[in-house]
């Protein structure tokens, strides 16, 4: 129940907050956050694991996304229950730290949540609850830990195996081992030693898409690939050695900003105001070809005269290239954005071993390759259609960031819910040894543990409850790896299967989800400021409006 903000103090009102105002307490807070943040969990739990199922999801402006990841599902929701936001934040966060796992984050927060409420109806108190299940977490994270196995941070074998655990959950596909190859041999290129331990900046590995052909032949390129062309026919198509010059300025005339009249009084002047012009635009490709490029990659736009200068002095150009485009080939080349023609210079110019246009599909595309950075890579999705190249895209995101996971933390679990299982079953064990209402709570925790493998067995079809019961029996009897088999139904020993992740990604999620589930609990006092009114504009009728209707946000 909200309540409006006046106070009665000794009979007099006093207005503290703004009208419109309003606030929920105690219990009414907790109830109302906990039921919005399990609503989220409950939307995405029917996609976890390999056998749940897609969301489409339909924006505002129509464009229509299908997937079953997690983080990208509460990314198109746009929710708006202060609650159910961090609940979108933690996945997002997890996404950004570890890179899978973002389902289970929210799913097991939820059941976090729900746990937590079953306590409150029974008068334990927030802050118990919270303290429960930090501890709780602590020790799940050391039992994880604990049964987590060291493997060779370059051991491609077991990386590909851990590639195709997290593409399983998204690409339907016989073509995920090629995938899980190339996500393999792009991270332990880009992948620098650093004492004992590996760095790998994912950020140089480009993954570009182009709906067309199938999954099969998606490749990884040596540099940097983008589906431009080259501006005119004369030009080189293939360079050797190029000298990229990296312009952020448009080879054209400027045109004046005012409108401006020229009288011209006799054919010679109209000459030598044609020639003046044409002497601007030689100038422009004197200056490129002095600096020693053969090579230009203009952001801005060029001029049919100055294409022409280009193509004469042998020099290959491609304009209106991306910014983000601009960005990338600077650190890949060693060059620099230039803003101002006049300020280029030898030294700003970026190199590699070629450059060439080549054909891909109907696009023509320009490739750089063997970039002064090495690390440079480019991944090149191909599918039959643009919804697959999409989510090709998206598990191969999550496929490169487990694999620098394990790359980094050369450490792994077995999946299918198996770790999870093993951490509850230790967790209620501790759970004996301590005392009064904190012991509920870690029971609790135990309990929503157990929600990742009961929900990989209840989309799979199979009765959540049957194998809840019997993998905690084989778990009892030591049987630490055993899991759900998703394909044949049954509780089986993953790592038999081969079903392995990082434990950096197991480790996020019960950290974070403890994380998001407190401070959701911690809360009992919701003060909301009144939606401002939008300012009456004029009415809005079909082609009036902008992009929706959205109104100033209200600060929460
Ligand atoms: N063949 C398999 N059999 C059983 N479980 C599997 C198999 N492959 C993957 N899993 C399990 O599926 C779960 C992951 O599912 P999913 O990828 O849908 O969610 P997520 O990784 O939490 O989130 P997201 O990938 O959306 O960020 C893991 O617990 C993993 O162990
Ligand atoms: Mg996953």
């Amino acid at each position: 129940m909200t309540q409006a903000i006046p106070a009665q103090i000794s009979g007099q009102p006093v207005l503290i907050l703004k009208e419109g105002t309003s606030r929920s307490r105690g219990k009414d807070a907790q109830r109302s956050n906990i039921t919005a943040a399990r609503i989220i969990a409950d939307v995405i739990k029917s996609s976890f694991g390999p056998r749940g199922m897609d969301k489409m999801l339909v924006d505002t402006l129509g464009d229509v996304t299908i997937t079953g990841d997690g983080a990208t599902i509460l990314k198109e929701m746009d929710v708006e229950h202060p609650a159910a936001k961090m609940m979108v934040e933690v996945a997002k966060a997890t996404d950004d730290e570890v890179g899978d796992g973002t389902t289970s984050v929210v799913v097991f927060a939820g059941e976090l949540l729900k746990k937590a409420e079953e306590l409150l109806d029974k008068e334990v108190h927030p802050t118990v609850i919270v303290d429960g299940y930090k501890q709780s977490s602590d020790k799940a994270l050391k039992v994880l830990s604990e049964i987590a196995i060291d493997v060779p941070p370059t051991d491609r074998e077991m990386l590909k195996k851990v590639a195709m655990t997290s593409m399983a959950t998204k690409l339907i596909t016989e073509d995920k081992g090629h995938l899980a190859d190339l996500a393999v041999e792009a991270i332990l290129e880009v992948a620098e030693k650093e004492g004992d331990a590996y760095k790998v900046d994912i950020g140089n590995i480009e993954v570009e898409k182009k709906a067309g052909g199938s999954l099969v032949e998606t490749k990884l390129i040596q540099g940097i690939a983008i589906e431009k062309e080259v501006v005119h026919p004369g030009m080189p198509k293939r360079v050797e050695d190029p000298k990229i010059a990296l312009l952020n300025c448009a080879l054209e005339i400027e045109k004046t900003e005012f409108d401006a009249k020229i009288n011209i009084e006799s054919p010679d002047q109209m000459k030598t105001f044609l020639d003046e012009e044409e002497r601007l635009m030689k100038d422009m490709a004197d200056k490129i070809a002095d600096a020693g490029a053969n090579v230009v990659m203009c952001q801005k736009g060029i001029d049919d005269m100055v294409q022409h200068f280009l193509a004469k002095k042998n020099i290959l150009a491609v304009r209106r290239v991306k910014e983000s485009s601009m960005d990338k080939l600077a650190k890949a080349t060693g060059g620099n954005v230039v803003t101002n023609l006049k300020d280029l210079t030898s030294k700003d110019l970026g190199k590699a071993k070629l450059m060439e246009e080549r054909k891909l599909g109907d696009e023509e595309w320009v490739f750089i390759e063997g970039c002064v950075n090495p690390k440079a890579l480019t991944m090149l999705v191909r599918g039959a259609t643009e919804k697959i190249v999409d989510e090709a895209e998206r598990s191969i995101h999550d496929a490169l960031s487990v694999v620098r996971d394990v790359v980094r933390r050369p450490k792994v679990v077995a999946g299918g819910g198996a770790p999870e299982m093993e951490a509850a079953s230790r967790l209620r064990e501790w759970a004996g040894s301590l005392s009064g209402r904190i012991q509920l709570a870690a029971l609790g925790f135990a309990e929503a543990l157990e929600v990742l493998p009961t929900a990989l067995a209840e989309n799979t079809g199979m009765n959540p409850i049957d194998v809840a019961v019997d993998l905690r029996a084989r778990h009892e009897k030591g049987e630490k790896w055993a899991g759900v088999d998703v394909f044949s139904d049954k509780v089986e020993d993953m790592m038999k299967l081969d079903i392995y992740e990082p434990l950096a990604v197991k480790e996020q999620v019960v950290k974070s989800a403890t994380e998001a589930a407190s401070m959701i609990l911690r809360i009992d006092d919701v003060i909301a400021a009144g939606k401002e009114k939008t300012p009456a504009g004029p009415p809005k009728g079909p082609g009036a409006g902008g992009m929706g209707e959205e109104g100033p946000e209200s600060e929460y």
